[in-house]
């Protein structure tokens, strides 16, 4: 990646920037109607941080994930995402800055249907610059990272849904991203695989990912320390809680849930 844009650091505290919005809005047409996804958000997260963005549905957070993940650019104000403003960066940068500094994770774990763990991990590497010299080892050991190093082989039927999910991270931190953005990470699954995946992230936060994850359920927010409130495309609520507890040692980095019906 390019250097940092030298002649505006983004800095917070003595902390540097990761993301910084600026007054943003994000607009769509529909015929003739106007839809303000995004109506003046100004928020700034630091390397290191674990947020939860919360807020009813239609409030806005996909849209403000998509802003983050460079997926889209904002209609107006500035989005900084390390370092860089995206609204001034062409497809192809977008998609170079996508590849090298953010791992995606969805509800649905988009997973391909007929590919082994293994191969559904080295994917994102195919596309990576420079190529790494050994894709199948980092996918290897992305998947033992997630407690999956016994299930290389295994295809997406043959996984239960936390599982399934655990593959998806691993994809999401093959290419040794900076930023984790998960939209909605643990919707498909039940309460205890959600607190696994939870505690999962935790894990990866510790160590020093940056975590950002969209939910609309109070107890998986708990575990963040930072909790983002959209109403009508505005924060409402931008506050620091204490995280909730996960012990060093727990279920974390194992394979804890192969007795779990398969999803
Ligand atoms: N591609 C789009 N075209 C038109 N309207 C959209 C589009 N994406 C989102 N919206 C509208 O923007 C608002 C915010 O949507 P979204 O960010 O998906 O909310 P949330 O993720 O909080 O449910 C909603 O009113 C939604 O209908
Ligand atoms: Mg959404």
């Amino acid at each position: 990646m390019s250097a940092r844009d030298a002649a505006t650091p983004v800095m917070q505290a003595g902390q540097p920037s990761l993301i910084s919005a600026k007054n943003i809005t994000k607009t769509y047409t529909m015929g003739d109607q106007i839809v303000r996804a995004l109506d003046g958000v100004s928020l700034d997260i630091s390397q290191g941080d674990f947020v939860a963005i919360m807020g009813a549905s239609g409030s806005g957070k996909s849209t403000m994930m998509n802003l983050i993940g460079a997926l889209d650019t904002p209609t107006s104000g500035s989005m900084r995402l390390d370092g860089r403003d995206i609204a001034a960066m062409a497809t192809d940068e977008l998609a170079a800055m996508r590849n090298q500094t953010i791992g995606f994770v969805f509800q649905q774990f988009n997973l391909l249907a007929r590919t082994p763990a293994l191969r559904q991990v080295m994917l994102p590497l195919t596309y990576a610059t420079p190529r790494p010299d050994d894709p199948e080892q980092q996918a290897r050991r992305r998947l033992e990272q997630v407690g999956l190093g016994d299930r290389l082989d295994h295809h997406p039927r043959q996984l239960s849904g936390g599982q399934q999910q655990r593959v998806a991270i691993a994809r999401a931190l093959v290419n040794n991203p900076k930023i984790l953005l998960a939209d909605e990470p643990t919707g498909a699954l039940d309460t205890k695989t959600s607190d696994d995946i939870m505690c999962l992230f935790t894990e990866l936060n510790r160590q020093g990912i940056t975590v950002v994850v969209v939910t609309h359920e109070a107890d998986i927010a708990a575990y963040a320390r930072r909790r983002i409130v959209f109403r009508d495309g505005k924060v409402i609520e931008d506050t620091l809680t204490p995280a909730k507890a996960v012990s060093a040692g727990a279920p974390r980095l194992q394979s804890t849930e192969t007795r779990d019906d398969a999803a």
